[in-house]
């Protein structure tokens, strides 16, 4: 199957420091893939150059065949992101958050196939300042999700959820929906 993302001979440095020398993967649609390695490997550098956030000095990224840079964010239309933390509105609710990012004509369907698949309806109408970290935190993965995206990018998605949260936030499920080939 042809890949979704290929990311080709990428090469990043901030000033003299070099980040990323010759980072090459490919993913294909319906695969999770992480990206593993400790504090400061340039993991987020990588997730950023793939979202057109910031410029890489070499190498190329393609998001289904389209490239993708700092000034061509076409591609980008198919892929949900959550990068650091969600930014997110005090004063709205998790529904009208979401309400607010969905798009096309079952807009109001989507909304509700991903509180539920991510088990956020006991919160979804209080506002969003009275959630916990854990709680922002999957409203955030859950606007990833919102639009069923060809491709997902989840930047450390399990911050501020503990253990259990982990097991039962829904987010691995909700993945599994959006992940499922179309029936
Ligand atoms: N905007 C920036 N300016 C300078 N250095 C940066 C910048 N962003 C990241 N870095 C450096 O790049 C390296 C990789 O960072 P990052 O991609 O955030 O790592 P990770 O996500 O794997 O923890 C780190 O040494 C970090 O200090
Ligand atoms: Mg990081």
């Amino acid at each position: 199957m042809a890949a979704i993302l290929t990311v080709d001979g990428l090469h990043k440095s901030f000033g003299s420091h070099q980040v990323l020398r010759k980072v090459s993967f490919t993913v294909e649609p319906g695969h999770v893939v992480g990206l593993v390695g400790p504090n400061g490997a340039g993991k987020s550098t990588i997730m950023k150059i793939i979202l057109g956030l910031i410029p890489y000095d070499r190498g190329q990224v393609t998001i289904g065949g389209q490239s993708v840079g700092i000034t061509s964010h076409q591609a980008l239309g198919q892929v949900g992101a959550l990068i650091e933390y969600p930014g997110i509105y005090p004063f709205l609710t998790g529904k009208q958050h979401l309400q607010l990012f969905a798009q096309g004509p079952d807009k109001q369907k989507r909304v509700d196939a991903v509180v539920h698949d991510m088990g956020m309806e006991k919160y979804i109408n209080s506002k969003a300042k009275r959630y916990s970290l854990g709680m922002k935190q999957k409203l955030g993965v859950a606007q990833a999700l919102l639009n069923e995206p060809a491709l997902v990018i989840l930047d450390e998605p399990m911050n501020g959820l503990d253990p259990a949260a982990v097991k039962s936030s829904g987010i691995l499920s909700g993945l599994r929906q959006t992940l499922a080939p179309a029936s």
